[in-house]
């Protein structure tokens, strides 16, 4: 498996993935289906956009999206992983997300952080074993299928800002 940033060839096969998380109704609030057009436009983003790849098959994808338009919140990232249902429980989704924060880190976030819902035993287990904390609930935080989710708030600090006490 190699990590590596996306590139557009990419996007045929992360829509695909990223379109089943959808149908799982266990990751996202999102209910649209993307298309390969709209995975190209996230390569335009400021932050880092990773593929695991194995030869010409993509087991997953991880990006840093925009927290905040804020400029005090420059520094905070909002990221995403998913991993194709074929390769999940093999390490891609951790591999990868360690490898997004390290690739956060160098291009100057502070952190990371995402919402998780409450019943997504993979991705709070995914989280806490790549250095996450759980900082919170935001209970009934929207609605999925006319239902309200509850989601766990996680992050990870990176850089200046985990060696901060540290530095104290
Ligand atoms: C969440 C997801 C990315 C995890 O990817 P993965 O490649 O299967 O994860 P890993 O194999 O690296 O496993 C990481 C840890 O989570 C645990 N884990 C993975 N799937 C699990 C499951 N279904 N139930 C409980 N624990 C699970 C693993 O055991 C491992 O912990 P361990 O090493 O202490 O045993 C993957 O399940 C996925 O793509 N789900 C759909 C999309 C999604 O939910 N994305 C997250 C949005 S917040």
């Amino acid at each position: 498996m190699t990590i590596r940033p996306a590139t557009a060839t990419d996007a045929q096969q992360i829509v695909a993935i990223y379109n089943h998380g959808i149908a799982e109704r266990q990751a996202t609030f999102e209910t649209r289906p993307r298309t390969p057009d709209e995975v190209v436009d996230w390569l335009d983003a400021r932050g880092p956009f990773l593929v695991a790849a194995d030869g010409d098959t993509i087991l997953g994808f991880a990006r840093v999206s925009a927290y905040s338009t804020r400029e005090a919140y420059a520094g905070v990232g909002e990221h995403t992983v998913y991993v194709s249902s074929d390769a999940r429980g093999r390490s891609v989704g951790s591999t990868l997300l360690n490898a997004l924060a390290d690739a956060a880190e160098q291009a100057g976030y502070h952190k990371l952080t995402s919402r998780v819902f409450a019943t997504n035993t993979a991705s709070r287990a995914l989280h806490h074993k790549t250095g996450f904390t759980e900082v919170g609930i935001q209970r009934r935080h929207a609605k999925l299928d006319g239902r309200w989710v509850d989601t766990v708030l996680v992050e990870r600090l990176l850089g200046e800002a985990r060696d901060y006490d540290s530095a104290l």
